[in-house]
């Protein structure tokens, strides 16, 4: 484990099984469709990566980058698109890959911005649902964990650009040395 974290939440193992369940579960719901997978970066870069990789069907990938306002830690829900998508979602069927779906307020911006661009299906696949009061609700189709009201990291999650590059989620130490 790494000397900054305090706990494993989530093994590479137990990480790799859900996301593959995840796919299996996508490539069932969208036999037929037309589908492109959208992602987040940075966070949901990592999880996109194994996700379409276990879904069976031809797709699209495209990537959107956001950043909010406000500090790393809490979302203050104005969200400002850095880097757009390279191609049209019209009339195809979306699915946004999430790293993590805490307070909802940038999934709820993302979901309204997208679905002004007329696609045909809209849905969310987040990997961590973390549970606590949530200030924007969003249905999210596919959830990967419900995980603890923490700040966790690893496996794309970051804090201050660190830990995206571990293969498992844990959370973080009080006290850090080493930043
Ligand atoms: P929301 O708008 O509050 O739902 O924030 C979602 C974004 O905040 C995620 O896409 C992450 O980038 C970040 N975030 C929220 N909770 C955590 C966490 O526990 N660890 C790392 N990043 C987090
Ligand atoms: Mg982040």
């Amino acid at each position: 484990m790494h000397p900054d974290l305090e706990e494993i939440l989530y093994t590479e193992e137990e990480i790799k099984d859900c996301v593959q369940k995840m796919g299996a579960q996508i490539t069932r719901d969208y036999q037929g469709k037309d589908l492109i997978v959208i992602s987040v970066l940075r966070g949901a870069a990592i999880f996109m990566a194994d996700l379409v990789r276990s879904i069976e069907l031809p797709m699209e990938m495209d990537f959107m980058a956001v950043s909010s306002y406000g500090s790393a830690a809490k979302s203050s829900g104005v969200v400002r698109i850095i880097k757009d998508l390279s191609s049209s979602i019209e009339g195809k069927d979306v699915l946004i890959a999430e790293d993590i779906f805490d307070s909802g307020l940038t999934l709820k911006y993302l979901m309204k911005t997208l679905h002004s661009r007329s696609p045909r299906s809209l849905e969310v696949a987040t990997l961590f649902c973390k549970e606590g009061k949530k200030e924007a609700e969003v249905d999210c189709k596919y959830i990967g964990f419900n995980c603890p009201d923490r700040f966790i990291v690893g496996y794309g999650l970051d804090y201050a650009e660190r830990y995206r590059n571990l293969p498992y989620v844990g959370v973080l130490k009080e006290q850090i040395d080493t930043l």
